[in-house]
């Protein structure tokens, strides 16, 4: 889209948060809250956007994808200050920015859409997104003068007795002409009381100048929640886990109490694969078709699970790839292994991945099976259909033979194992 630009402002403390990490890097279902928003802008087209920052700018860039321009804030003396530094870069720019928080993750594409959609449609010189709540404190209301058109927002601590009660708010989505957004921004005064330059000031600007002002309501004020504290990271991340779940489900997964099964962003499942209730499934994980995962499994992150396999309870799996039809049924840990297919993990096996200083791998080839209670110290091999023994501990730089019984502390070698 070449008539289209976005700027994302994330330079802000969030004090509220009461947290030494920066408000837009705190995670939702495992992703920094700021993906979410850059997710959304780029569904409305591909074009250039712009993040402001300012508090920890450094940690806040490096976990931004290597396109985004950064522009510093150096104080954070309010979300018209924040656009202003991006004059320099727009300036030999003309056509429309769309301006966004980074603290408003649940925005979704159609709300998004649709403002876009109106503002040019329109030709509207400021179109914003607004929505009915039921509890408006914190944000700031739109004032319509009396043929409905938004004439101002009137921020929360500005707000008058009767202003107050009106219960459509700024979500704090807008898309301007770029030369009306640089010139009204000019005009904005110092907030009295907060001592900030409040973009929302600008509305007012417009209006008395007769500029043409729409706005676009959306029907789930949900969408516009915007993060100020951990209870609202709260809601949000029940909020887009519930969107999560829906999906995996219209694609075929069977999801057995979405009340308890907690699944990241960035995870496929396989259809037909059943998930059992208290389930925790991290970014990242690939879970093939068919398989049964939980109760009371954690997959963690870089975990790929082929087809047709079992993790049942009290399992947890992190760094480590299953093949198809393998077994691991019950309270049992694998941490950096890569097992093949047709394996079966007795009840509490454990790897021991971790030497206090590195972490090692575990290979477990085809059709081999661990009996219960065994511990595999890594790095070792354990080859095909090999089987140990039940509460064998298989010591470090072991190479276990294909097709070999072995058993014992620390477990030796002692037969061939017969052909099943
Ligand atoms: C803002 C809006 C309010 C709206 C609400 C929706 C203003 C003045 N108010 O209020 O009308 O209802 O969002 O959630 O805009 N930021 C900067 N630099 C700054 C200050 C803020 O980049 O100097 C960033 C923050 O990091 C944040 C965003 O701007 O991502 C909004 O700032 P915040 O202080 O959270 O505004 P609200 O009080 O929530
Ligand atoms: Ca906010």
């Amino acid at each position: 889209m070449r008539d289209m630009r976005s700027i994302i402002l994330a330079a802000g403390k969030g004090t509220r948060m009461k947290s030494e990490v920066p408000k837009v890097l705190h995670t939702i279902c495992g992703e920094p809250m700021i993906n979410y928003v850059l997710k959304v802008v780029k569904s409305v087209g591909s074009f250039k956007t712009y993040v402001v920052l300012g508090h920890k700018l450094k940690l806040v860039q490096q976990n931004l994808p290597q396109e985004i321009a950064v522009i510093e804030q150096k104080k954070q003396t309010g979300t018209a200050a924040a656009i202003q530094c991006a004059e320099k870069a727009l300036k030999n720019y003309s056509g429309n920015i769309l301006i966004l928080c980074g603290d408003a993750p649940l925005l979704s594409k159609k709300s998004l859409k649709q403002l876009v959609q109106k503002h040019k449609k329109k030709r509207a010189a400021c179109t914003f997104l607004t929505t009915v709540v039921h509890d408006p404190q914190g944000y700031g209301r739109v004032i319509r003068d009396l043929s409905g058109v938004a004439g101002a927002i009137r921020e929360d601590k500005d707000a008058s007795g009767l202003e107050k009660n009106i219960v459509e708010i700024n979500v704090g989505v807008y898309c301007f002409q770029s030369k009306v957004l640089f010139e009204g921004l000019k005009q904005i005064k110092r907030n009295k009381k907060k001592k900030e330059f409040y973009l929302t000031d600008i509305i007012e600007i417009l209006y008395e100048r007769k500029q043409k002002i729409e706005t676009v309501e959306i029907d789930n004020p949900a969408e516009g929640l915007g993060i100020n504290t951990q209870e609202d990271l709260a809601v949000a991340e029940a909020f887009i886990q519930k969107r999560i779940l829906r999906n995996f489900m219209l694609q075929g997964v069977r999801i057995m109490d979405p009340n308890t099964t907690y699944i990241d962003a960035d995870v496929k499942i396989g259809t037909d694969t059943l998930i059992k209730p208290f389930t925790v499934i991290e970014k990242g994980v690939r879970i093939g078709k068919k398989c049964v995962i939980g109760p009371f499994a954690h997959l963690r992150n870089d975990t790929k699970v082929g087809n047709d396999v079992e993790l049942g309870n009290f399992t947890e799996v992190v760094r480590t790839k299953i093949d198809d039809g393998c077994f691991m049924k019950h309270f049992s840990y694998l941490g950096d292994a890569v097992v093949g297919s047709n394996v079966n993990i007795g009840a509490g096996t454990v790897v021991a991945n971790f030497d206090g200083k590195n972490k090692h791998v575990t290979r477990i080839a085809k059709k081999a099976f661990i009996g219960s209670g065994s511990v595999l110290i890594s790095p070792v091999k354990i080859g095909e259909k090999a089987m140990v023994g039940a509460g064998s501990v298989v010591t470090k730089n072991k190479n276990i033979p294909s097709g070999s019984v072995i058993m014992g502390v620390p477990a030796k070698i002692i037969s061939r194992r017969a052909d099943k």
